[in-house]
């Protein structure tokens, strides 16, 4: 060993003394005992900074609860090394996902709060919801008035040529009581929205109408004829229910399924609106009246718009003129030649947006016909829905002002909210910091960008006024209750018509928000520059306070900056913008732009 070490020694120690010969080894020692102690004790320093500044494990409640979601999210009998997605996330099974599981979960919730035992003021919002709620879910009571409630209605409305008193029929009458009374549009559609050109004043809007069963003519011919025969069943149902003769029944449903065929054939693609550039056209009523003559016009929309003075002069915006006229030459032509089939048309129509507050029979009608629709379209069945969910829906529909407040008190505390405002803020500094270093931008578009995101307003949770109890209780004063549950209902859906109404004419304080706050949709509206974010969607799994800051990073915060992004949209689309009033336009699903519409400057999801 001495040798093969003295070969590497330098020449000045060729000549080794006694001690030199026992201190070499020992200094080498030394110096690897010194070497791997700073390793430890680095190693031990290291380890403790590590830990202390590190993300530690969360034992929190809400991490113990996402962990045991994220695992029973995963498909463990799916391939790993080929199908990875598959193993962590497993495919979403039908069209359940997770924002639906959330959706259900905060109606869940709502449910909850509604079938606690509470006692609240005589009269007040949360009074009257609750009230609404159980009456909604007495379906024995409503059982056992029977068709009464709803022959009633027909009455008011002029009764109906198959199963009541019938004279004649005051067309016009009729679908003012049916749009104003009612919320209800056979022909068209009437709605108060921003103009789609700044400073988007709002105004009325006439639109296509949303039709109860889907009979466009380019479906597959078997299908087609499966569709009407399956509704053509439904509206014998609602028929015999009301005490008609069957064979009467069923010429009117069958002339009534031919003019909701007809009025279909008018339609027009976006697509074809958007290549002739006609996406929408500003008119008088006037103007209208000339040219769709068989409405009277300034007589339903004014009863439609009470608060507002309306003129044959007024301004509105006609969003499928040919649409318009079309329908208009339709129906004089029914008037002319068989004036009792068009009541039955408007009867059957409304009947079925009524279901919901019918006895028995007719709700079964209204669930086979759903069922039977979507197997024909193809499309997952709608889940089960039991009576306690409908009734929440109702319920939400018609006092959303008051359930917003008790959502957000249940579900969305003031710490909750400022830990979701931190993660946005975060992402909307970082966004401007990036923004600042894009090499290819030039120096005013930058600017532009930069002044774009400083502007956007954030709301999140609820509506501001919705934490207001005098501006909840208000909204409510409309809801009269009784004396059945139909009557209920009707005295909700006017309500909710006019508050909705009432929201586009208040001045501008704060934005209209278009979704409810338990929703699980963030949107981006255009016309108010304003990011939402309802508190139904800052819920686990997607946001909890107390996950580590890489979950909500990554869950909530990816779609807080995909809605961030949105802010763009404008810069490059200026001029489609003009066009279209997409940023809340109630006939979308989303409050985005429909991607047909969005230039090739813009790709990436819409
Ligand atoms: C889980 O993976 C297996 C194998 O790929 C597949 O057959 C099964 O349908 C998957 N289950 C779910 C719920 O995705
Ligand atoms: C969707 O999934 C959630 C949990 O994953 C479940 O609770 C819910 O009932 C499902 N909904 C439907 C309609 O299948
Ligand atoms: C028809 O009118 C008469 C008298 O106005 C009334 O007694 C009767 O109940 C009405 N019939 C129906 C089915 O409404
Ligand atoms: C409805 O009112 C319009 C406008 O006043 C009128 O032209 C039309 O003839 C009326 N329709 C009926 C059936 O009375
Ligand atoms: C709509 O009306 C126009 C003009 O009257 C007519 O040329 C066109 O064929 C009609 N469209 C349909 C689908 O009937």
């Amino acid at each position: 060993m001495g040798t093969l070490w003295s070969q590497e020694r330098p020449p000045e120690e060729e000549q080794p003394t006694e001690r030199s010969r026992w201190w070499a080894p020992a200094r080498r020692l030394l110096t690897a005992v010194l070497l791997l102690g700073s390793l430890l004790v680095s190693f031990v320093v290291l380890f403790y900074i590590f830990r202390s500044c590190g993300p530690r494990p969360c034992e929190m409640p809400a991490c113990r609860d996402l962990l045991e979601y994220y695992r029973a999210s995963g498909n463990t009998s799916a391939p790993p090394c080929t199908n990875f997605f598959s193993f962590a996330c497993a495919e979403a099974e039908g069209a359940n996902t997770s924002f639906q599981a959330l959706a259900e979960e905060n109606k869940r919730r709502l449910q909850r709060i509604l079938e606690a035992p509470q006692s609240w003021p005589p009269g007040s919002g949360e009074e009257k919801a609750f009230q609404f709620y159980h009456s909604c879910l007495d379906t024995d009571a409503i059982d056992a008035a029977g068709a009464s409630p709803l022959r009633q209605v027909i009455e008011e409305l002029g009764g109906w040529p198959v199963s009541s008193n019938w004279t004649s029929l005051d067309f016009n009458r009729t679908l003012r009581l049916l749009m104003s009374q009612y919320d209800h549009f056979p022909f068209f559609r009437a709605y108060l929205g921003p103009h789609p050109i700044p400073p988007h004043m709002p105004i009325i809007q006439i639109d296509q109408p949303e039709f109860d069963v889907p009979l466009k003519q380019k479906q597959e011919q078997k299908i087609y004829a499966q569709i009407v025969r399956t509704y053509l069943t439904y509206l014998n149902q609602l028929g015999t229910l009301l005490g008609g003769d069957p064979g009467q029944v069923q010429q009117h449903a069958s002339l009534s399924i031919s003019i909701t065929s007809r009025l279909f054939q008018f339609l027009r693609p976006l697509e074809q609106q958007q290549a002739q550039e006609k996406l929408f056209q500003i008119v008088t009523i006037d103007q209208l009246q000339e040219m769709a003559p068989a409405i009277d016009w300034l007589s339903c929309l004014q009863a439609t718009f009470t608060q507002m003075s309306l003129s044959p002069s007024k301004t509105i915006v006609v969003h499928d003129l040919d649409y318009l006229k079309n329908m208009s030459q339709l129906v004089e032509e029914q008037l002319s030649s068989h004036s009792d089939f068009l009541q039955s048309h408007m009867i059957f129509g409304l009947v079925g947006t009524l279901s919901p507050a019918l006895n028995s029979p007719f709700r079964e009608a209204r669930k086979l016909l759903n069922q039977k629709l979507q197997e024909l379209m193809g499309r997952p069945p709608v889940p089960a829905y039991t009576r306690e969910m409908k009734c929440v829906e109702e319920t939400g529909a018609f006092f959303e002002p008051t359930l917003a407040a008790l959502f957000v008190r249940e579900a969305f505390s003031p710490s909750t909210q400022s830990a979701a405002m931190d993660l946005f803020t975060a992402i909307k500094d970082a966004l401007v910091t990036r923004l600042r270093r894009l090499p290819w931008m030039d120096e005013e578009t930058q600017k532009k960008a930069q002044d774009r995101v400083t502007q956007l307003q954030v709301e999140m949770g609820a509506p501001g006024w919705a934490m207001t109890p005098v501006l909840t209780s208000q909204k409510h004063s409309e809801v009269h209750l009784g004396p059945n549950f139909l009557q209920s209902f009707l005295s909700g859906v006017r309500s909710r018509q006019a508050r909705i109404i009432q929201s586009f004419l208040e001045p501008f304080t704060h934005h209209r928000w278009q979704v409810s706050p338990w929703g699980v949709k963030a949107y981006y509206s255009v016309s108010d520059h304003v990011v939402v974010f309802p508190a139904g969607l800052l819920q686990p799994p997607f946001f909890h306070p107390a996950y580590p800051r890489a979950v909500n990073f990554g869950a909530a915060g990816s779609i807080m900056a995909r809605e961030l992004l949105h802010v763009f949209d404008q810069l490059c689309i200026q001029q489609a913008a003009i066009m279209a009033p997409w940023g809340d336009h109630p006939a979308q699903p989303g409050p985005h732009p429909p991607a047909t519409l969005l230039p090739e400057l813009c790709p990436g999801d819409v």
